[in-house]
């Protein structure tokens, strides 16, 4: 009987038959399928299938292969990323479809991060949102745009923990917490897959960067990562294995060392604990020429050795190193790898192929009517412009000569508008912006006037993100002083974060710190807005500058939502989801620290502090306000000591007392106060969004059971050891009200 199904999938495919009423029945039967088309497969066509090459509509890493148009028409390719819209697509479709002997369609990946050509925030700032149905929403719209346009494969989510703002790629992920980054990694899979892959509005997701890249010494981008084992099972492992869990299709192993051994090369990462622990069935792909990068880490002698070495960690798929085409028949003949490992590696490529709905239908994706109506639609706006709204942190308020500067009064005449990012469209699409299209972007000096005809704002750029150009600054004090209020647009470019572009120095970049310094000495009232894809160093702002606002990068919408929250339409709900430090000296630095066998105690030299700076940071985790005042009363526990069976139910009251409706991110930390390894001082393990009017208060309450108190033990097991508990309730991580209780044997 299995015999004849196999000759009966075989022969549908051999003559291009559409396979799509076999592809409804349930996935168990692609098994057989892909079982099928396996052992009609040459091993060259096998090898074909493990090779993905970049296009040429855009490059993301060192080097593009100009012959992938007849690599694709001999069979030698599987997947190919860096090029779309449905022409393109189709195009390149066809020659693998119509010319290579299976007919088996190709996968076409892209860096669809936030994004295809509408632009959500950058991934750090749509964190602070700390909204995952938003989040969720944004990688569904994104996948509807890029499938729109003819992908079927993004790599993303990004999801490694970073702890050092100096890492250039801290823009590209959800921050420095675990639990947090974990939810957040299963709402974008959810997002970008939705249910059912075979859904043409549906593409196929990629954990990436596998494992602990976030990590690099110094903050250096390509650095190596070396940590405890138990930090590594902790801290960076569990978002990764969020997305695993939330059914992620694809995982990208990282460029990045552990422990002394390359991720891409790492079968205790890419087996063990991959397939055989956490049970994922779909395929690994290495990064960009992390293959062949075996051999510059140390690890390999030769590029044929790196193949060996990728191939027998479990990593399926090449990306741009040519090591599999090249050598992967060389290491067969000489044994070095068996055909049964090849097989099974091409086996979850076209496992892949068949889940999309490939084989049924290679141009599924590819449809001139709906490329036109999705692209830009109102849908993708609306997205835009609220998650850009949800992104916004207040970091101050201060009074300004005894009121406050924010929400901007409608009555005033009067704006000066300063700084490069004011007038400036391409840099607010923030890194990976995919295929963004600046023209779209809605400046701030356009959202400012549009939100306010009446007001006369006028802008002057001031300075620039690099040199030491000061001969903006005359023009940008004359305006200021003209004014009744000046906002500044200062931070970073599209350039100086994201991938390849770690710094040394987290300051605002070029001289837009001198400016702020002119600015200042006009007596003038500021509001400084502050786009960056990462925290910045600004202590000097925060003393000197009133208002202030952490905007990351907010895409299309950017000037429309900014707009809408400096005058006050949109009350700012947004928590930071990385520690702003004071200084370079105090990284890494994040809220989830030890508390040492001194802790810091003012006054005293002998406890662990530095004495050229405090030890707090600037802002810290969980940390945003509003422009409506919260308070946190009357936190109380169902029990005071629970059992290994028992439910912990932690209420507590949240009152509005300010002027504004507005919504607060009420959050939940844990500390467990002896271990028998050492644990945290706080640990976030739970949050909720709250909405409350003026005067209005809510009960707000949280359940905690003992899988809520687990961690590595001293044998590294994973339990929640018996003993006393801190439970703190609040709006940040440090401002918190506290109450404790026991967990019995
Ligand atoms: C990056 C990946 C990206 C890949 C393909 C690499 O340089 O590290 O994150 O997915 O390029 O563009």
């Amino acid at each position: 009987m299995k015999k004849l199904t196999l000759i009966l999938f075989t022969s549908l495919i051999l003559f291009g038959i559409s396979c799509s009423k076999l592809n409804n029945r349930s996935i168990d039967k692609i098994d057989i399928k892909v079982d099928s088309v396996l052992s009609l497969m040459t091993l060259d066509e096998k090898i074909g299938q493990l090779n993905l090459v970049a296009g040429n509509m855009d490059q993301t890493g060192p080097n593009t292969n100009k012959e992938y148009e007849k690599d694709i028409k001999d069979g030698r390719v599987g997947a190919i990323f860096n090029v779309f819209g449905v022409d393109n697509i189709r195009k390149l479709q066809e020659l693998a479809v119509n010319n290579t002997r299976l007919r088996i369609p190709l996968l076409f990946g892209y860096d669809v991060i936030h994004g295809f050509k509408t632009i959500f925030p950058i991934p750090l700032a749509e964190a602070c949102s700390w909204n995952l149905e938003s989040i969720e929403n944004s990688a569904r719209l994104a996948a509807k745009e890029a499938t729109a346009n003819g992908l079927n494969w993004t790599f993303d989510p990004m999801v490694d923990i970073a702890r050092d703002p100096r890492w250039g790629r801290v823009a590209e992920g959800s921050g420095e917490d675990t639990y947090l980054g974990s939810l957040i990694a299963k709402a974008k899979v959810k997002g970008f897959q939705g249910d059912n892959l075979n859904d043409p509005y549906t593409i196929a997701a990629c954990v990436k960067h596998f494992a602990a890249y976030g990590a690099p010494f110094g903050g250096r981008e390509y650095n190596t990562v070396d940590m405890s084992e138990r930090v590594f099972r902790e801290t960076y492992l569990p978002p990764y294995k969020a997305a695993i869990d939330a059914g992620v299709a694809t995982v990208m192993s990282s460029f990045n060392e552990i422990d002394g051994v390359p991720c891409t090369g790492n079968k205790q990462l890419l087996t063990k604990i991959l397939r055989n622990d956490w049970g994922f069935d779909g395929f690994v792909v290495s990064d960009f020429t992390s293959v062949k990068e075996l051999v510059n880490h140390g690890y390999a002698s030769d590029e044929k050795n790196s193949g060996e070495l990728a191939l027998n960690a479990g990593l399926d798929m090449d990306m741009m190193s040519n090591v599999y085409s090249n050598y992967l028949k060389k290491l067969l003949d000489e044994g070095k790898v068996t055909e049964k490992q090849i097989n099974e590696s091409v086996k979850r490529v076209l496992k892949l192929k068949f889940k999309l709905g490939l084989f049924a239908n290679p141009y599924l994706r590819i449809d001139d009517q709906k490329e036109k109506e999705i692209t830009f639609s109102k849908e993708m706006m609306n997205q835009a412009l609220s998650s850009a709204k949800k992104s916004i942190v207040l970091l101050q308020n201060n009074d300004y000569k005894g009121k406050k500067l924010l929400p901007l009064s409608k009555s005033i005449k009067r704006i000066a508008l300063i700084g490069p990012l004011a007038n400036n469209k391409v840099d607010l699409l923030g890194c990976w912006n995919a295929q963004g299209d600046a023209s779209k972007v809605i400046t701030i000096l356009e959202g400012l006037k549009a939100n306010n005809p009446n007001a006369i704002i006028e802008y002057a750029k001031g300075a620039d993100f690099v040199g030491t150009d000061e001969s903006g600054f005359n023009l940008a004090k004359n305006l200021a002083l003209k004014s009744d209020i000046i906002i500044c647009a200062i931070g970073e470019s599209i350039e100086q974060n994201g991938e390849a572009a770690s710094r040394s120095d987290i300051g605002l970049p070029g001289v837009q710190q001198k400016l702020m310094e002119e600015l200042a000495k006009t007596g003038k009232p500021i509001i400084a807005v502050v786009m960056a894809g990462r925290p910045l160093t600004i202590e000097w702002l925060s003393k000197n500058i009133p208002s202030i606002l952490f905007a990351g990068h907010l895409g299309t919408m950017a000037g429309k939502a900014i707009a809408e929250v400096l005058y006050g339409d949109y009350n700012p709900s947004g928590k930071l989801v990385m520690t702003f430090p004071r200084n370079i000296g105090q990284i890494p630095i994040f809220y989830n620290a030890k508390n040492t066998g001194r802790p810091f105690i003012a006054n005293d030299p002998y406890t662990t502090r530095y004495i050229d700076s405090p030890n707090e940071p600037l802002y810290p985790f969980g940390y945003g306000l509003s422009y409506t005042s919260f308070t946190y009363t009357d936190l109380r526990l169902s029990k005071s000591s629970i059992n290994h069976n028992d439910t912990l139910k932690i209420t507590f009251s949240i009152k509005n007392i300010g002027k504004f409706e507005g919504e607060e991110t009420a959050q939940l930390y844990i500390r467990d106060l002896v271990g028998s390894v050492t644990r945290p001082v706080k640990e976030l393990k739970g949050f909720k969004k709250v909405f409350l009017k003026p005067e209005e208060q809510k009960e707000v309450s949280f359940t905690i059971t003992q899988n809520d108190l687990r961690f590595y033990d001293a044998n590294m097991n994973f339990v929640a050891e018996p003993g006393k508990f801190k439970v703190f309730v609040g709006g940040n991580s440090m401002d918190l009200i506290d109450s404790n209780f026991e967990l019995l044997n």
